[in-house]
């Protein structure tokens, strides 16, 4: 394992031979598989979950509820969205609290691809073994295998790659 210096982390599990590199930083209650590449300037929230193998590029932010099974890539500045609706406040005016809002899951499936600058809205599915081009918006759930791009993300190919 390799944790660089400037690097804070204060998750408990991390996997054998998982390398962190500068500026990033890892939130307790996270669990991180071994054999991961974690790039410079990521954060990683309280209950987001990283498996085996993963490799996280540069400049991206792995919120609560976000779920990035073995041997997936993610490129550089993902964005990953857990708010559907955010408000600061809630009706009353009053700032909202850890039980105001909804916290829905985006799972990443085993050796998926997203492409750099991609933006995952929350609640979907990227299938096992896709493929998400880079700059798409993904607003629904991705097949497994398949090739999507695009604002909204639609499937260009199918098939394993
Ligand atoms: C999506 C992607 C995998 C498709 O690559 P490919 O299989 O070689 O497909 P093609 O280049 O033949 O493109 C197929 C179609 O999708 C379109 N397309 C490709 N990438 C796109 C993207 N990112 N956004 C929107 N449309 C895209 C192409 O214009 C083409 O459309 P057309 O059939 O109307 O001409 C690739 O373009 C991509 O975005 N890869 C991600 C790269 C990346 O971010 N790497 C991480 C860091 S280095």
């Amino acid at each position: 394992m390799f944790i660089h210096p400037t690097a804070i982390v204060e998750a408990r599990h991390i996997g054998a031979g998982t390398r962190i590199w500068a500026y990033t930083h890892v939130m307790g209650d996270v669990s991180i598989g071994s054999d991961c590449n974690i790039g410079e300037h990521c954060f990683v929230e309280t209950g987001a979950s990283i498996g085996n193998q993963v490799t996280i590029k540069n400049g991206n932010m792995i919120w609560e509820g976000v779920t990035i099974e073995d041997n997936v890539f993610i490129g550089h500045g993902v964005m990953f969205i857990n708010d559907r609706l955010p408000r600061a406040t809630n009706e009353s005016g009053e700032l909202k609290g850890a039980d105001d809002w909804s916290c829905e899951p985006t799972v990443v499936g085993k050796r998926a691809s997203i492409g750099s600058n991609a933006t995952i809205l929350c609640g979907v599915t990227i299938g096992a073994g896709a493929l998400v081009g880079a700059g798409s918006v993904v607003t629904k759930d991705v097949p497994a295998n398949a090739i999507v791009a695009g604002n909204p993300a639609r499937v260009v190919k199918r098939g394993k790659s």
